[in-house]
């Protein structure tokens, strides 16, 4: 199936580690014909996704951007739209945890840098892309939620619930101008975030997991792939969870 994808304007936040979800993510949607948008805290690893973009045959621009600064978002979005004269899609894919900690034992500045990064971050982006998307009736959003209700990283995992609440809600609010938003929700896959978690706990869903592995940055991007295109045509506010357990 041509997912249609040919010369659209995708930017993905948390695309510069080489091992995670974003970078794979950017690298499919090239493959399926998008100019890419490469945003990273870490510079150095969203030039490295951009090269690999271009090495596809499609146009990129690496961008540092923190998502909890609007500034730096603001800069980002008309970089994007400065280079490229509009966004088609955003995956607002960027995340990190704080220490994992059980509740009782985490800091107030545990809570921000959690709800800071996993959710108002993603909602500085949204905001700044969505007038672009309005006036042009057009877009695609998917927002990428993750893990929630484990022990460990309960505000991360609260963040992501938030996360999953605002893109039901968004995707009510913006169908009328043509925009369609959904989640999606990864497996666990070692990726950069995932480094400090025990050992044991890989392990264990990796058992757990029926096809016996756990999920990989590959196996999210074709999801994603869809969900940014026009064959999602019909399905707004969803969350489409990989799980193989
Ligand atoms: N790996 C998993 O098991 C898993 C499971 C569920 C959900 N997720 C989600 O997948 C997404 C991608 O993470 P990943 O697993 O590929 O981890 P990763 O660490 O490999 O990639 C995350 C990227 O986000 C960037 N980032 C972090 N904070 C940022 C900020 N404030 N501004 C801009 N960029 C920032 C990091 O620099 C990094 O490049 C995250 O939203 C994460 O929560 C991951």
């Amino acid at each position: 199936m041509d997912l249609k994808l040919r010369d659209k304007v995708a930017l993905v936040t948390g695309a510069g580690s080489q091992i995670g979800y974003g970078h794979a993510i950017c690298l499919t949607l090239a493959e399926e014909g998008c100019d890419v948008v490469c945003a990273d805290l870490d510079y150095d690893g969203a030039v490295k996704t951009a090269q690999q973009v271009a090495a596809l045959g499609r146009q990129s621009l690496a961008v540092k951007v923190d998502i909890t600064r609007q500034d730096e978002v603001d800069r980002m979005v008309a970089g994007a739209v400065g280079k490229f004269g509009r966004i088609d899609i955003l995956v607002n894919n960027a995340g990190a945890s704080s220490a994992l900690r059980p509740f009782i034992e985490m800091t107030e500045d545990d809570w921000y840098f959690d709800i800071q990064t996993n959710l108002i971050g993603h909602l500085r982006v949204t905001r700044a892309v969505l007038p672009h998307m309005i006036s042009r009736r057009y877009g695609r959003i998917i927002n990428v939620s993750g893990g929630q209700g484990f022990p460990t990283i309960s505000i991360y995992g609260a963040a992501k619930g938030g996360l999953v609440q605002f893109t039901k809600a968004l995707a009510r609010e913006v169908a009328q101008y043509g925009i369609i938003v959904n989640a999606v929700g990864p497996g666990l896959a070692r990726t950069g975030l995932v480094w400090r978690a025990p050992k044991e706990m890989l392990e264990e869903e990796e058992k757990a997991s029926l096809l016996g592995r756990l999920c990989e940055p590959r196996d999210l991007a074709p999801v994603v792939a869809f969900l940014a295109s026009d064959r999602c045509s019909y399905m707004i506010g969803q969350l489409v969870q990989l799980s193989a357990t």
